[in-house]
């Protein structure tokens, strides 16, 4: 068993992971939580949410998992969100061409149409993985999930591939809540769908899977971040194009602050290398050890078509190597424009200057008093178009003595004669701009996943010298999931040291007082303590409380570390603070008790 099969066996059996639709023989690409696994996740999108919401102030939104036609059309995703399918003439399974072309050696496949791909399935006689009949022809398959909204034909909607066009659809009203001040965000933490085509990375290629999307509007000429400092001196592993770029084999992964990556042109502006930073510290905040973490940026021909600059955070995996887990983008104004194409509604702010300025503008004033014999009921039409455009526009639909336009199929002939140009200086206070998105986009299952690998250790121990059988700690092995104490699922076990209702009562009640206080504790009163320790540790608990007969004496209880397996005697009445303590790292274990 390699690492991704220990944490998946490990996660199946104490309830973290289970594959989805098991009484029916499952379905590739989904996966359910059970209660151990939902409670990490959980808390690590309160932990992201804490990042996002409470600390930088951008609001959580929440819109429908489903979309109209309209919104996926202007996202281009209708039009472009495809992966090459190829399928065997003799099974019928459906396979990646990109991917079965790469399974042979061969690099770069990804960014190939599919008449390239076919001629390299051709030319090196790529047959099918399953039953080695021939494949077919690859073609483009939108990874969208089609529906229909409505009975009947109804009208086309699709699954949402991404949170983020909810926010986009939503910045009318999002400008309007944030008094059209940049920068604003909004986020969203929901279900996404993507139809894969075949999904053999388990847990870590879903149809059905979670993000946790910012969209953050800025003002183009503005990408510095009014909150740089506090991460200008972070250090950061960063892999750039240029490092990927070199073919001699010498590109690496390197070391900079995120002030000397902004400084150095790596990253691209101050508001980008902050979301990165950002990244970085909820990262490693939630358990990803930063030596498997790096950033890496896009090639140019890997860059997403709204990108004009993305960082992927990636974390190394046992298996898989090096996964994607988050994507920082600077999208541009480019959903924005299409969005207000597609709606024909003006999606932009009006920003002020600091100070008004003085702007020497082109006018055109067409004679009114001729425009209306000319053109009769669309003379103001006709002469408010002429008023819109610039001098360069004006140009290019000039034909000899005529300004020809054509608006609805409708051509129009203005004699050059009738209309005065000229220029005329106002005082300007501000001006109308479409504001550019920020994006920091995290796959939270991907994190989960990576959070429960990098916890993950398997340890020889010493068998402890306790003569007593129901203290001691007898394995030569043990798992354990050293999670940090936030994200574990309990926090604190509460064990008394048997089933007698002397010891069983006073652990009911640490029990009960534990909870009130806020801390997610579990109760177990199952098997011996070294079996309780054991699977205490192998889901991640912290700290396990053991209730013996030295509470009838002098009131006191043990607690056991997880990870150094110490144990330490306190008061029970100072249980709670004490665990308080603990958890959120504001002593150490040695300094909160007597050790034993
Ligand atoms: N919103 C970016 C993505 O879903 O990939």
């Amino acid at each position: 068993m390699d690492k991704y099969d220990k944490v998946i066996d490990l996660a199946k059996r104490r309830g973290f992971l289970w594959n989805s639709f098991e009484l029916y023989g499952g379905a590739a690409g989904f996966f359910d939580y059970g209660p151990l696994g939902c409670t990490v996740k959980r808390k690590i999108e309160s932990i992201w949410r804490e990042f996002y919401v409470l600390n930088e102030g951008y609001m959580e939104i929440e819109v429908p998992t489903i979309g109209i036609e309209d919104i996926f059309i202007a996202s281009g995703h209708v039009g472009g969100f495809s992966d090459p399918l190829c399928e065997c003439t003799g099974c019928a399974q459906s396979f990646r061409a990109d991917h079965l072309i790469e399974a042979i050696g061969v690099e770069g496949a990804g960014a190939l149409n599919t008449d390239e791909l076919d001629a390299l399935i051709e030319k090196h006689k790529i047959k099918c993985p399953e039953c080695g009949a021939a494949l077919g022809k690859s073609y483009e398959f939108n990874l969208m999930f089609q529906t229909k909204i409505g009975p009947g034909i109804g009208r086309p909607g699709y699954l949402r591939p991404e949170t983020a066009q909810g926010m986009f659809v939503d910045f009318q009203r999002l400008s309007r809540f944030y008094r059209e001040k940049l920068p604003f965000g909004a986020v969203q933490i929901g279900k996404s769908y993507r139809n894969e085509i075949s999904p053999r990375q388990g847990v870590l290629r879903l149809r059905e899977f979670t993000q946790a999307e910012c969209e953050i509007f800025v003002d183009p000429s503005q990408k510095n971040h009014p909150n740089f400092q506090k991460y200008a001196q972070q250090n950061l592993f960063l892999y750039p194009q240029a490092e990927q770029e070199k073919t001699d084999g010498s590109g690496k992964t390197i070391s900079m602050t995120v002030e000397q990556a902004v400084k150095n042109g790596v990253i691209a502006h101050e508001f980008l290398a902050y979301c990165v930073a950002l990244t970085n510290d909820f990262l490693t905040r939630v358990g990803i050890s930063p030596d498997r973490l790096r950033f890496r940026q896009h090639l140019k021909d890997e860059m997403a078509h709204y990108a004009m600059d993305c960082w992927d955070a990636e974390v190394k995996t046992d298996r898989f190597g090096w996964v994607e887990v988050v994507g920082i983008a600077d999208r541009t104004d480019y959903d924005l424009s299409a969005h207000a194409k597609q709606s024909k509604i003006e999606l932009s702010v009006y920003v002020e200057y600091p100070e008004p300025v003085f702007e020497t503008k082109f006018v055109v004033k067409p004679d009114m008093g001729k425009m209306g014999p000319l053109f009769k009921g669309k003379a103001k039409v006709v002469a408010d178009k002429l008023k819109s455009m610039t001098e360069k526009e004006i140009k290019a639909a000039t034909t000899g003595n005529e300004i020809v336009l054509t608006m609805e199929s409708e051509t129009f002939k203005i004699p050059k004669e009738i209309v005065v140009f000229g220029e005329e200086t106002a005082k300007v206070s501000g001006k109308t701009i479409v504001p550019h998105v920020i994006e920091p986009s995290y796959g939270i299952d991907r994190i989960t996943y990576c959070v429960m690998e990098h916890a993950f250790d398997e340890e020889e121990i010493e068998k402890t010298d306790s003569d007593d059988e129901e203290e001691s700690e007898d394995n030569s092995q043990r798992t354990v999931m050293r999670f940090k104490n936030e994200v574990a699922p309990f926090q604190v076990a509460i064990h008394p040291l048997m089933g007698k209702p002397a010891l069983v009562a006073p652990a009911k009640d640490l029990f009960n007082e534990i909870v009130a206080a806020g801390i997610m504790a579990d109760y177990d009163e199952s098997g011996t303590i070294g079996k309780r320790y054991r699977r205490n540790d192998e889901i991640g608990i912290p700290f396990s409380v053991t209730i013996d007969f030295e509470i009838l004496e002098n009131s006191t209880v043990t607690v056991r570390d997880r990870d150094s397996m110490k144990q330490i005697r306190v008061s029970a009445n100072d249980l709670v603070q004490i665990l308080k303590d603990l958890i959120r790292e504001k002593k150490t274990f040695n300094e909160s008790g007597k050790g034993l």
